[in-house]
């Protein structure tokens, strides 16, 4: 899956940001390269660039070197993706005049396969009709955009708004959208992630400790591979992914209600969600005071989402989870019968390199005929691949 990336500094503030830009990607995987403009030397330098990169870096100066080597179509035939970050206005400008008067813009001239633009200025700069006109110019190109951002800005007393760049992280997502496969392409798929919170009181639930990665590993992970994905999140600290349509929910009735209002269109479901099993019979309005020793609470059942999509399954396929202490396999083969579903991934949550919240996990699918396929520690993105490409192989 991985690629080459060329990261093409370009002169803002922003440009201290690129050594950590290329040590992500090639973290992620990629092969990376770097230009740097000239005026992205007056932020970083050429030095901390070559040494993460671990190659020199392609500069003006380099350009017209008597090396034999034409440096900008070297460059736009080795790169996969050419990610400009951060891109200024006037990158943007030249860009999008199709000017080829310095080494980054010829090299966009030359005709990479595929361009993403990280544009990083001043707000109001940002806003100039200018500036976006250029903007739909690149897009009618072909070229894609990551972010820019709302947030703080460079210089004293600016006020926020959009024209930050994404931070190394968000940027690497982005890379990796551009350079996936899309087998999932026009795909509708719903996943569910994170735990519910069942109130007592305004202030007091019951709830769990999951985090929500793995079900959000599985709606970036399904995005990438180009599906239309809805996710229906209980309360996580994650970030909402990128081209995903988030929908927040806190109960189980509210997830359910979310759920079964998406799933006419959904063709894939994996619900990664830990939903609680049990809601306090009453909740009340008020915080309730504490007082006398003891308190007693009745609970009742919440509704099971699983079971109840599983009941008018239809052609969809319908992945459950499954999370156990002890007689793992049979109680998860027994949940994906009664369930009606096509897989059900076991999770050992007594395992400390795997337990809630961890960023590597390890999972045991098993399906309606009791078939295993054990999937070994790994971080959670890449079980969440290796998922899809069994639910593919369900799906044909
Ligand atoms: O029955 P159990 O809770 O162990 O089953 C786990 C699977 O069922 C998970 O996929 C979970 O998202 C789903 N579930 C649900 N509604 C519930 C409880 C669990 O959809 N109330």
């Amino acid at each position: 899956m991985a690629g080459r990336v060329l990261l093409a500094v370009g002169g803002g503030a922003a440009a201290i940001k690129a050594p950590l830009i290329v040590r992500r990607l090639a973290e992620a995987g990629y092969r990376v390269r770097v230009l740097a403009t000239e005026r992205a030397l007056a932020f970083t330098t050429e030095l901390a660039l070559a040494t993460v990169s671990g190659r020199p870096v392609a500069t003006e100066t380099g350009w017209f070197a008597p090396s034999g080597r034409v440096l900008h179509l070297e460059l736009a035939e080795w790169a996969d993706l050419v990610l400009v970050a951060p891109a200024t206005a006037a990158d943007l400008a030249r860009a999008a005049a199709g000017l080829a008067e310095d080494l980054l813009t010829a090299v966009l001239t030359a005709g990479p396969p595929r361009v993403v633009w990280a544009p990083a200025m001043n707000p109001r700069m940002w806003a100039d009709p200018a500036v976006q006109a250029n903007v739909g110019r690149l897009k009618a190109r072909g070229h894609a955009f990551a972010g820019p951002a709302s947030g703080a800005m460079a210089g004293v007393g600016e006020a926020p708004g959009p024209g930050r760049m994404l931070e190394p992280e968000e940027l690497v997502e982005h890379v990796r959208y551009h350079l996936t496969d899309k087998d999932y392409a026009g795909r509708r798929v719903l996943v569910t992630a994170g735990p519910t919170r069942e109130h007592l009181d305004p202030v007091r639930f019951l709830s769990n400790p999951s985090s929500g990665k793995m079900g959000y590993a599985v709606a970036r992970a399904a995005r990438d591979r180009g599906a239309r994905v809805v996710l229906v999140s209980g309360p996580t600290a994650l970030e909402d992914p990128f081209g995903v349509e988030v929908v927040r929910v806190e109960s189980a009735e509210a997830m359910r209600e979310a759920v079964l209002a998406r799933y006419p269109s959904a063709e894939v479901v994996v619900m990664a969600a830990a939903v609680a099993d049990w809601r306090p019979a009453e909740r009340r309005d008020e915080k309730e005071a504490k007082l006398g020793e003891e308190k007693h609470l009745r609970l009742v059942r919440t509704p099971d989402i699983l079971a109840e999509l599983g009941a008018r399954k239809g052609d969809r396929v319908l992945v459950g989870f499954a999370m156990e202490t002890h007689a793992g396999p049979e109680r998860a083969f027994e949940k994906l019968r009664r369930k009606n579903l096509d897989l059900i991934c076991l999770n050992y949550p007594t395992d400390p390199e795997t337990a809630f919240g961890a960023e590597e996990n390890r999972l045991l699918l098993i399906d309606p005929s009791g078939r295993t396929e054990a999937l070994g520690r790994a971080p959670k993105r890449v079980l969440a691949d290796r998922l899809l490409d069994r639910v593919r192989r369900i799906m044909q």
